[in-house]
């Protein structure tokens, strides 16, 4: 089941570590309100109360984390999410914009840590009893580049955007499989280009959908 068994629009943005995500997401929120649609903007890990604890383990965690507990714990997150927060808000007719979803543990678990991508993708399909988003925009990025701007931001870097430069090719690999696979739902954009460009692009593929 999408978001289309519900009244509302499940947006979601994907891409490696400094996309570009966050600042994306919050000018479509902006763009939507001012419009008068009702928004809620969310993210994954840490969505929610129990998310932030999970979050905590998952990125901020000094000792081993087993992969297959890596993964289980991205889908104990999301669960608990779309259950208390997505599907409440979808089903009261609202846009869902979120920052991360399943895909991002297909490419991350399933391709980076390579346990398997469909595997990752049922686990997250039972996790969320089979909601997929109606648009997802992948901000596409080369890790190098997207290496640089984490560099530039000068924060210590999290268990994931520590991985080695091959791990970050595989993840990029899988985003760009998952969107060839699903063009309908897909949306790709070049992370290189400005903001503002972005913006239009996305605005672009999601207004008829909120006439
Ligand atoms: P972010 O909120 O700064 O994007 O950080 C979340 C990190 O967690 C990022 O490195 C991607 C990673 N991640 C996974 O590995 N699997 C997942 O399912 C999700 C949602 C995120």
């Amino acid at each position: 089941m999408t978001a289309e068994g519900t009244r509302g629009l499940f947006i979601t943005f994907e891409g490696g570590d400094g996309a570009g995500k966050t600042t994306q997401a919050a000018l479509l929120e902006k763009w939507l309100t001012d419009a008068g649609r009702r928004v809620v903007r969310t993210r994954e890990p840490g969505g929610t109360e129990v998310g932030t604890l999970v979050r905590d383990i998952v990125l901020h965690h000094r000792g081993e984390v087993a992969p297959r507990a890596e993964a289980l714990l991205y889908a104990a997150d999301r669960a608990h999410h779309v259950e208390t927060v997505v599907r409440p808000a979808l089903d009261r007719g609202e846009v869902v914009i979120q920052d991360r979803y399943l895909d991002s543990s297909v490419a991350y678990q399933g391709a980076g840590r390579v346990l398997g991508t469909d595997e990752v993708r049922q686990l997250s399909l039972w996790a969320t009893e089979g909601l997929l988003p109606d648009v997802t925009v992948l901000l596409d990025l080369d890790p190098s580049v997207a290496r640089g701007r984490l560099d530039a931001d000068d924060k210590p870097f999290d268990r994931l955007e520590a991985e080695r430069e091959s791990f970050h090719v595989r993840v990029r690999e899988e985003f760009l499989a998952l969107a060839a696979a699903e063009p309908e739902r897909f949306l790709v954009l070049d992370a290189t280009l400005p903001p503002a460009r972005l913006a239009a692009a996305v605005q672009e593929r999601v207004a008829p959908l909120v006439r």
